[in-house]
């Protein structure tokens, strides 16, 4: 099998390499083309992989891309899950290189999507190929490819439950996560869930001269600005009424077997170039972003923002506010609590209108589980390490709803690290992850296919 993978390095670099010049960006429809693209890609390579079944499902967004090899409906099935979409490249001026033709650098891809998520899923259509060149396939395998998962996944969830009986499987397997470093193998058993929305303060009906009205009449920036400083109190606890109320407190021996992870805050300071961290009191940093809520301004405008300075107290100021949860946080009843204290700590000079996006669950799974004894099984002998376990502190909310709708865990098997720089500028992907990746997978096929058998 390795022999294969060997033989084959280049092939498959090559291949990733034109998937990911496609500028599959989900957010934006002047790429909508690009994503039609980048969908029969994905299918015509599951086909080439050697899929029995490999084809594109529209939706009123963009397409998902289904595959499936059966080799025998008593062995276990596994689902493959990965988006083929990426975050958009803007600002373009900060990348080294232009986003969309990869370079390789310091054994590094260089481009967006060469992690999050076209580096790895590809990983799996890779590691099918092998598997099955080298007639070493011990499960069936379906594979769900979709290209809305940077945008909320609001499609696939109506997808996922119409065809409930397509997707049955034993257990679900995602490579969209990160690992601690290349020598510190580790696999998230959770992630966090997301609100996010956006908010709109008005004042008056038009802008004003702020040498006429200044002073008199409310300037719905400054109040945003002191509505967003109340969120949170003096000890970074987010103060809206009810917030923590369903928060899982983690246990005393949970958290020392979070923190004993390897972490070096001072690295983790110099990395970011700043001279301390920040967040809510009584937890460490590495707590603090994964099993602890957060409330987060992502974007905020309003007023003159031109060159020099213009006198004016404009009439409305907007925010788009993110909270990252944690279990049993829904998203749903935290997206009601927010809009609620929001619009009561509105003073009565101004409007609030407040417009929710989309959400998320969030997601932890068992450590005791067969799939995470597989996981754990290929890891260790492919690294020859036993991975940690840890809590991750992104969102993939398609994954509480496989939960909830197919009744089957998922397993976050993820070869990325935090240096990746996802969504950001020189967004990169090792290629000690790529091929690690494709050696592991199989593993991972082998030693679940076992200890099922062993049940
Ligand atoms: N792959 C990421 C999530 C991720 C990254 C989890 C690293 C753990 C470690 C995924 O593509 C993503 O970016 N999700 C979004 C949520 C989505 C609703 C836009 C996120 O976490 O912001
Ligand atoms: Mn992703
Ligand atoms: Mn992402």
């Amino acid at each position: 099998m390795n022999n294969y993978i060997e033989k084959n390095r280049d092939k498959f670099l090559n291949e990733l390499l034109d998937l990911i010049r496609i500028p599959s960006v989900s957010a934006d429809s002047k790429f909508k083309n690009d994503m039609i693209r980048a969908a029969e890609f994905v299918r015509d390579s599951i086909a080439n992989a050697g899929a029995d079944k490999a084809q594109i499902f529209e939706t009123p967004g963009h397409p998902i891309v289904y595959g499936e090899k059966i080799i025998d409906p008593s062995l276990p099935t596994v689902l493959v899950y990965g988006h083929y979409d990426v975050q958009p490249a803007d600002p373009y001026e900060l990348w080294n290189s232009p986003p969309f033709e990869p370079v390789i650098k310091n054994d590094r891809i260089y481009a967006r999507g060469a992690c999050d998520d076209k580096g790895q899923f590809y990983m799996h259509v890779k590691a099918l190929e092998t598997m099955l060149a080298t007639n070493t396939l011990t499960c069936n395998i379906k594979m769900m490819i979709e290209g809305e998962e940077e945008v909320g996944s609001s499609h696939l969830e109506t997808f996922v439950k119409a065809n409930r009986e397509m997707l049955k499987c034993d257990t679900i397997l995602i490579s969209d996560t990160s690992m601690i470093a290349n020598d510190v193998p580790s696999i998230e058993t959770g992630l966090r869930g997301l609100t996010y929305l956006e908010v709109e303060v008005v004042g008056a009906n038009r802008d004003l001269h702020s040498g006429v009205y200044g002073g008199g009449v409310a300037n719905p920036i400054n109040v945003l600005c002191e509505m967003i400083a109340s969120l949170k109190d003096e000890n970074g606890h987010i103060t809206i009424p009810g917030f923590y109320d369903n928060v899982e407190e983690l246990t005393a021996s949970q958290r020392a077997a979070l923190n004993a992870a390897p972490f070096d805050l001072n690295e983790y300071k110099k990395d970011l170039s700043i001279e301390d961290v920040s967040g809510e009191l009584g937890y460490t940093t590495i707590e603090r972003t994964s099993v602890r809520p957060t409330l987060d301004v992502n974007g905020i405008w309003g007023g003159y923002i031109g060159e020099g300075a213009k006198t004016v107290l404009p009439s409305k100021a907007n925010a788009k506010i993110s909270m990252r949860l944690v279990p049993n946080q829904s998203d749903q009843e935290i997206c009601d609590l927010f809009t609620k204290h929001f619009e009561a700590i509105a003073p009565s000079s101004v409007r609030v209108k407040i417009v929710p996006h989309h959400g998320g669950l969030p997601y932890v799974t068992p450590t005791d589980s067969i799939e995470y004894k597989a996981a754990e099984m290929a890891m260790e002998e492919s690294f020859g390490k036993k991975p940690i376990p840890t809590r991750g502190g992104g969102s993939i909310p398609i994954v509480a709803l496989f939960e909830q709708e197919l009744g089957r865990k998922s397993i976050l098997m993820g070869f990325g690290l935090d240096i990746d720089g996802l969504h950001g500028p020189n967004e990169s992907y090792g290629l000690f992850n790529f091929y690690k990746g494709i050696e592991t997978i199989p593993l991972f096929f082998k030693h679940y296919a076992k200890l099922k058998k062993g049940e």
